[in-house]
């Protein structure tokens, strides 16, 4: 074989075992509380849970309860997690800043890094819990972030969490979707400039399953991700097509980010899923079929790092609500991913598939080899 030959070979197998990954992949994660009522036959313990979530290879956990005992738990363990503070406290961090030094004390301090501690969000859904605390959302938020560059902390993010159906009043058309007034103006831009200031995400929750029980013509293989031939929506204004409604839910918040001139911030989905079972028969669509086909296409299209047609590096993070599910009994709407007593209602696989991938690459690279060699000798 001359030395053109090697080289070429060379090239040829170095690209096919070097092809980047499709873009960057959200990190995908669960969200955990703390269930209602705790079985006798399972040991629930903060290092059961933090075992449970390793053993499943769960990279990212939002504690809805931040309790200091789950927060050691997971020490040492590389999964990221994603903290709260209740919204209760929102005004008494606002006007107290050593109040928010001693959350944070309370939280952070002893566990960090230890714990990889990615984000606190200052409060959940504040705009519909009442009494209304969002007036005080910016100030606790700072005063939080204060206390952390005090201690010289700089890589934890502070932000706080909306919820798409409180803030967003129509996803459709997403390229005219705007944050409901006067809180888009009151509320929203103060805390979207912190974000731009703090390098920080804009939190959201969003439920495909509230837009699509809420009288919303669409049909539900739409907001199932099913790929099926009529599973879209156009939108006329950006010429963009739809496939799922998740994607057109995520492009009609950054669309709403870019009214206020901040589309370029990080998204990060602090919870959204689909229900195994209603309050009731009427919710005929909460079902654990459907349950199941969400989290599995969801999954799939996360991974594929597609992204979504407003923004082709997509969500940074997407926030599976929830692991476990509140209580077992009848009646209530149950979300979890694992029945009361830990055991898997459906089977699901959350690592990333990446060795399937170097795997597949490697292979490739190998085969192309092969036929070089043959072709060249
Ligand atoms: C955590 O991640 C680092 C770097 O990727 C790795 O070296 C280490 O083994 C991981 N630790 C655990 C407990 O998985
Ligand atoms: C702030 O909280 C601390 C600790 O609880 C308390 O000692 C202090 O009096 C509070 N300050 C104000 C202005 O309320
Ligand atoms: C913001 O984040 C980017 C990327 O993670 C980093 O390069 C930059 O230094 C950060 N800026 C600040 C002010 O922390
Ligand atoms: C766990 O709970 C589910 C639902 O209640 C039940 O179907 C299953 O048999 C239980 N598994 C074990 C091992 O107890």
């Amino acid at each position: 074989m001359d030395s053109i030959a090697f080289y070429l070979l060379l090239l040829f197998s170095i690209t096919a075992v070097a092809i980047p990954p499709t873009s960057s992949a959200a990190t995908i994660g669960v969200t955990y509380s703390t269930p209602g009522s705790i079985s006798d036959s399972v040991q629930l313990s903060p290092d059961k849970i933090a075992e449970k979530i390793v053993s499943m290879k769960i990279p990212a956990v939002r504690l809805l309860d931040s309790n200091p005992a789950m927060i050691r738990a997971f020490a040492y363990t590389n999964v990221s997690l994603f903290l709260s503070v209740p919204n209760p406290l929102v005004p008494l961090l606002a006007s107290n800043r050593s109040l928010a030094m001693r959350w944070v004390y309370r939280h952070v301090l002893p566990f960090y890094p230890r714990t990889k501690i990615s984000v606190i969000s200052v409060g959940n859904d504040a705009i519909s819990y009442s009494p209304d605390v969002s007036p005080f959302l910016l100030r606790a938020m700072q005063n939080v972030h204060l206390s952390l560059t005090d201690l010289r902390i700089y890589k934890i993010s502070v932000s706080t969490t909306f919820s798409f159906f409180n803030i967003v009043p129509t996803a459709f058309p997403p390229s005219a979707a705007q944050f409901q007034q006067p809180n888009g103006e009151v509320i929203i831009r103060p805390i979207l400039q912190f974000l731009e200031r703090t390098n920080s995400s804009f939190l959201i929750n969003l439920y495909p399953y509230n837009i699509y029980r809420s009288n919303f013509p669409i049909p539900i293989g739409f907001a199932l991700f099913e790929e099926t031939p009529f599973n879209f929506r156009d939108d006329l204004t950006t010429g963009v097509r739809y496939r799922n409604l998740f994607d057109m839910m995520v492009d009609a918040v950054i669309s709403s980010m870019a009214v206020m001139g901040h589309e370029n911030l990080p998204l990060i989905v602090a919870e959204t899923g689909w229900p195994s079972s209603g309050i009731d028969a009427g919710e005929v669509d909460a079902t654990m079929l459907y349950s199941e086909m969400f989290l599995r296409a969801l999954l799939t299209h996360l991974r594929s790092g597609s992204g979504t047609p407003l923004r082709k590096e997509g969500v940074s993070e997407v926030y599976v609500f929830e692991l476990v599910e509140k209580e077992a009994k009848q009646g209530i709407r149950n979300w979890g991913l694992l029945h009361h007593n830990m055991t898997s209602k459906y089977s699901f696989e959350f690592s990333d598939g990446g060795e399937t991938r170097r795997f597949k690459e490697l292979l490739i690279g190998f085969v192309v080899e092969v036929v070089m060699l043959y072709l060249l000798m």
